[in-house]
């Protein structure tokens, strides 16, 4: 009967306590094994009863051994266990939050949708056709070189033409042109990828989101309005944009779009190098050559583009200082965005 008792009190939380288990009560050498062995010292009329309690003994002590494994395998496959303490105080979630260029991504998305853009995808490795041809590289630009570009080995291609890293997002651009009829309002959100030692200022790989709107009658006026309205939305309801003449194979006129700088109002600081004026993208009327190379008829069609960087925006809307914060991934930098 002590023996019972100790059985139903027992409790066995580990492996090690349910070898314990086993060894006290199950093995060769354990206690009911020894009570078996001693049952010939017995009273012959005594035996049978006896053999009897023994016999539920070890029954019981064998279902016990079950249970505990069967619970020690439930918690090692992660199902609630009899054995987890419902008492211990709560553990504080290690809620993760959104990267910064998540949150940008998501915001430059939400405000193009809400003007009529819709968001386009498309390959990273690019053939040169769609990542310079199409849009009026000249054969010996100079972004066409190594130093800007990563090319893809021609042994590892199965095309006579230059394979590389897309060096920008415009290749969505010719894409969409390609397959589809205007009007064509779209973002190209994506990774884009230049041969860049990696600084504080530089990297090698990082996001932009283009934008492109073809119609008929689509105007100068119309980027303007588009981007304007672009930075009160995402900087502030106060802010203003300039155009600085620029160029771009695929675009002109091309202009640089330079957002007031929103930190000093311009009063002066580091970011606006004291000029009030930061700037946040490249744009421009798309080059009817373009448009021809994806046969669209330029007598009919005019269109605008325009091109950013996640990062750059990112940068400024957050006062980061060093792009290389982006791609380390050090919790202590991303932890500063929850709930941003
Ligand atoms: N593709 C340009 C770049 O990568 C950006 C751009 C897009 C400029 C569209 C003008 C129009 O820098």
């Amino acid at each position: 009967n002590e023996l019972l008792t100790e059985v139903n009190q027992t409790q066995v939380n580990t492996k090690e306590a349910l070898e314990t288990y086993r060894l006290r009560f199950l093995s060769k050498k354990g206690v009911v094994s020894d009570l078996f062995s001693s049952l010939k010292e017995a009273a012959p009329e005594d035996r049978r009863a006896l053999g009897q309690i023994l016999n539920n003994l070890k029954n019981r002590i064998q279902e016990r051994f079950e249970e505990f494994s069967a619970d020690l395998e439930g918690n090692q496959s992660g199902d609630a266990g009899p054995s987890i303490d419902f008492t211990l105080p709560v553990v504080p979630d290690q809620m993760g939050s959104l990267h910064p260029l998540t949150i940008v991504r998501r915001r430059i998305i939400e405000i193009f949708e809400r003007m009529g853009f819709n968001v386009a995808d498309g390959p990273e490795i690019e053939t040169d056709w769609y990542n310079f041809g199409a849009l009026n590289f000249p054969d010996n630009h100079p972004a066409r070189e190594m130093q800007d570009t990563f090319f893809i080995e021609k042994s590892q291609t199965h095309v006579s033409e230059d394979v590389l890293l897309r060096t920008h997002t415009s290749n969505v651009q010719v894409r969409l042109m390609e397959h589809k009829k205007p009007p064509i309002r779209s973002i190209m959100p994506g990774r884009v990828f230049r041969n860049e030692a990696i600084s504080a200022r530089a990297h090698c790989i990082f996001h932009q989101v283009e934008g492109l709107y073809v119609d008929t009658n689509v105007s100068f006026k119309d980027l303007k309005d588009t981007l304007f309205h672009f930075a009160k939305e995402m900087f502030s309801k106060d802010s203003q944009i300039r155009l600085r003449p620029s160029y771009f194979p695929f675009t002109e006129p091309s202009a640089e779009i330079d957002v007031s700088c929103f930190i000093c109002k311009g009063a002066g600081c580091n970011v606006c190098k004291y000029s009030g004026w930061v700037e946040i993208a490249g744009s421009g009327m798309v080059d009817p050559n373009v448009l021809s190379n994806c046969g669209i008829d330029p007598e009919e069609y005019t269109g605008f583009a325009f091109g950013m960087g996640i990062e750059r925006i990112a940068m400024l809307r957050y006062g980061i200082k060093d792009l290389r914060f982006f791609t380390e991934n050090d919790v202590r930098f991303l932890g500063q965005f929850k709930g941003a």
